[in-house]
């Protein structure tokens, strides 16, 4: 594996946010893990900003109904996957590269009892362990910043699309080039990959041979969730910390910190883009 996308899987592999966590959490709510409804876990296991609205945002943009076929990029422990087959009925299939984030999903899938919608597999969105042509839509959320070619991902949606398929996803961005030094913290902190501003991704969209039409820009809306997420993570850290357990995460805490004030000064934000595949 090459160094850039195993940061992300060294990141991913201790996130803040586990399987282990939610489990805890869940348990601590309802004191068992038995039939779990869907609505229980969707508070938890949402590692994006702006929820389940936000899935609902794209399965509007991607056309997902019942029956869809969806590809997920970058599914993480499948949140966005399982409420899609859910609320939607779609047929999701995520690609998750890191390993623990995997077992996770399937271990969540099957405690909703949706293994027969959701399937989480192990890969890489640049290399995608499927077939041509054969999703009707593909959705991601907020994840290709991690992704160092995100042309060549694009590319791969493209492939495994049918004609008139859509691709809808959200994706950091940078409003403005960020400084050597944040670049480095970035990266350090958080594993991201160069970031591009909204109108060079919708170019790069549609080089990989989309037809764009919404580019939105989410900046605004996640000033306000990322002031929510940084206290969720200052809380969460000083828990593991007093439960003994290796906190190992102050370089993502730092760099979160300095995200949090560039999305407020609008030098990084928020974007989301949707567009089809031409029939
Ligand atoms: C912020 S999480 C988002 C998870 C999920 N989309 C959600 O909203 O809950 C980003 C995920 O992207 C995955 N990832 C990073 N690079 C990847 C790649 N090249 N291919 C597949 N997954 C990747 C990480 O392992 C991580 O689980």
């Amino acid at each position: 594996m090459n160094t850039e996308i195993g940061s992300a899987v060294d990141f991913y592999e201790r996130h803040p946010i586990s399987l282990e966590i939610i489990l805890t959490r869940l348990k601590a709510e309802r004191g068992h893990l038995d039939s779990v409804a869907p609505e229980e876990l969707f508070p938890h296991d949402q590692d994006h900003y702006g929820g389940l609205a936000a899935n609902d945002a794209l399965a509007e943009r991607a056309q997902i109904t019942k029956g869809s076929r969806v590809a997920d990029f970058c599914a993480g422990l499948g949140g966005p996957a399982r409420y899609l087959a859910h609320r939607y009925g779609a047929d999701v299939t995520g690609i998750e590269l890191t390993p623990a984030r995997v077992r996770g999903a399937e271990e969540l899938t099957r405690l909703l009892g949706l293994e027969s919608n959701v399937r989480v597999i192990q890969g890489n969105v640049m290399e995608v362990p499927l077939p041509d042509g054969c999703m009707d839509a593909v959705v991601s959320q907020e994840a290709l910043l991690h992704v160092p070619n995100k042309g060549r991902a694009l590319a791969e949606a493209f492939r495994i699309l049918k004609p008139g398929g859509r691709i809808a996803f959200t994706d950091w961005v940078a409003h403005r080039p960020l400084s050597e030094a944040d670049k480095e913290l970035m990266w350090q902190g958080m594993a991201v990959s160069d970031l591009y501003d909204l109108q060079t991704y919708a170019e790069l969209i549609k080089k990989a041979g989309f037809t764009v039409y919404s580019v939105e820009d989410l900046t605004p809306d996640w000033g306000n969730i990322l002031k929510q997420r940084l206290a969720m993570y200052k809380k969460l850290r000083e828990e593991t910390q007093k439960a003994g357990a290796p906190a190992g995460h102050d370089a993502f805490y730092e760099s979160y910190v300095r995200f949090v004030d560039l999305v407020k000064d609008a030098v990084l934000g928020g974007g989301r883009f949707a567009g089809e595949k031409p029939r």
